[in-house]
Parts: structure tokens; sequence; C-alpha cells
């Protein structure tokens, strides 16, 4: 696909559900960790994607909150593995313009995988082509009770009144604060749910289920999804032909 066909309207976020490494792994009779291997070659060709067409927020959930209640050596191999994709990604990060931020309970992963984290975290700040958010250690609901912490601790001490709160105060409590919500949300490997991802962010979100499983997702998979999403129309609540007119005005 040459630069002038990429699908249009682009998503300006794209947030997915990298699912389905295990199963790749075991129809190949391999172990899991194989196929979580292939997948980190599917995470760099997404990024890179994501990139050249000009999509600006890619959003990859990577570990959830419930994967720690995975086998140990599961969790070690994929924090091991976090690592080295950590490690070798830095200098293509600053050289593409991509910046990294984490969505998740930093402080439950391994010293060295947080400090290596933090590094790539800090060196990449300045960069703004694309922005890049893993979600490690990631739970919806977590991170919506942590935003109603925050939020209750600052109307007992005065700093906010319970009228203050809307949508938009609660987003800006929330890992994705300043970050537009998803347009597209996708999952590989032929699972439709959830499994607590942005729960508040996808309000408004198209879903894409495709069968593919993680390690085969690749560009033109991630150009097909973006093709689908360029085809739907969005209508916020709106009649079809309000949203028509919205588009065609905007
Ligand atoms: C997604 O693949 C990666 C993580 C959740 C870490 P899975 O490991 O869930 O693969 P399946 O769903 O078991 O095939
Ligand atoms: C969701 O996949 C989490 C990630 C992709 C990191 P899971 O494989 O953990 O989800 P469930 O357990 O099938 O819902
Ligand atoms: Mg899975």
């Amino acid at each position: 696909m040459d630069e002038t066909h990429y699908p249009d309207p682009l998503p300006r976020h794209v947030a997915i559900i990298m699912d389905g490494n295990g199963r790749w792994a075991q129809q190949r009779h391999r172990l899991r960790l194989f196929g979580h291997k292939a997948g980190v070659d599917s995470v760099r060709e997404a990024v890179e994607t994501a990139r050249e067409v000009g999509v600006r927020y890619l959003t990859l959930y990577a570990f959830s909150t419930e994967n720690w209640q995975r086998p140990g050596l599961e969790v070690k191999g994929l924090m091991t593995l976090l690592r080295t994709y950590l490690q070798a990604e830095l200098d293509t990060m600053k050289k593409n313009g991509v910046r990294l931020q984490c969505f998740g309970q930093k402080d439950r992963l391994p010293d060295d995988v947080r400090k290596m984290l933090d590094k790539v975290i800090a060196e990449t700040e300045h960069c703004s082509r694309l922005h890049l958010n893993l979600c490690l250690s990631y739970g919806s609901r977590t991170e919506m009770i942590g935003a109603i912490q925050e939020i209750s601790r600052k109307c007992a001490s005065g700093e906010l009144k319970p009228d203050d709160i809307d949508d938009h105060l609660f987003s800006d409590h929330l890992y994705s604060t300043g970050q537009p919500d998803p347009d597209l949300l996708i999952r590989t490997s032929g699972e439709q749910r959830l499994s607590n991802f942005l729960l508040w962010q996808l309000s408004y979100a198209e879903l894409y289920f495709t069968d593919i499983k993680w390690p085969d997702f690749r560009r033109d998979q991630f150009l097909e999804a973006l093709e689908e999403y360029a085809g739907r129309q969005r209508r916020f609540g709106k009649t079809g032909a309000q949203a028509e007119t919205t588009c065609a005005s905007s």
C-alpha cells in the first residue's frame, strides 16, 4: 500500500488486546513462551505501522493485573521478554519519535524491568510522533478505583467539590490523562470480550475482532482493521443523517 492509499479516515487512537500467543505456540507444539516471543515481533510491526500511517496514539495491552495468576515461569519469561524489548527498542523509538508511557501498576514489576521502563519513558519524553502506551499490570477497575480514591481525597481536603466531578475531571485522573479516547479497539485470537481493558475510555470505540492470533497479526492485518474502521459510521447517539452532516462539516 503506498502512502496515498492509506485508509481514510484513520483512527487517532488505536487500542489492541494482543491475544492468542499461547494458542499460536501450542498449535505448533511449542511452549507458550515461543508464542510470546513471536508476539514481540508483532508488537514491533504494530508500532511501525501505526507510525507509518499516522495513527497518533497506540495502546497495547501486554500484561493484565489478572495475568499475575499465570504460572510463575510464564510470568518470568514475559518479564524477561519485556526488558529485552525495551532495551532493544530504545534507540529506534527515539529515532522514530515514539514516546513511551506505561499504563498500570509499575511498582509491581520486577526492579530491573521497572528501571528499564523508567529509562525509556524518560528518554522518549520529548517524542511526539506516536504515543505508545504499554499496559503492564493493567486493570481498568483498579485504574478507576484509583481515580475515585484520588478525587475523594481532593474532595475531603476541600481542593474539589463533588459538583466539580464530570467526565473530563474523571478522565484526568486515569493513566490516559490528556489523551483522546481510543477510536478503534482491536482484539485478536477470536475472543470477544474486554478482559478489564479501558472500560471507561472505550465507551464509544469501534470494536474489531479477528480470529487471527497475535503472532500472525502483522502490517497487512493491521491495515485491514484500519480499512474496516474507515468504512464505519460513528454516530455518538445521533441519527445516521445527523452523523453524516457532522462528518461532512468536520
Ligand atoms: C496474550 O496471549 C498475551 C498475554 C496475555 C500476556 P495469551 O498468552 O493470552 O495467549 P492465549 O490466549 O493463551 O492463546
Ligand atoms: C487479555 O488477555 C490481557 C492481555 C492481552 C494482556 P487474556 O488472555 O489474559 O484474557 P482472558 O483471560 O482470555 O479474558
Ligand atoms: Mg489469552
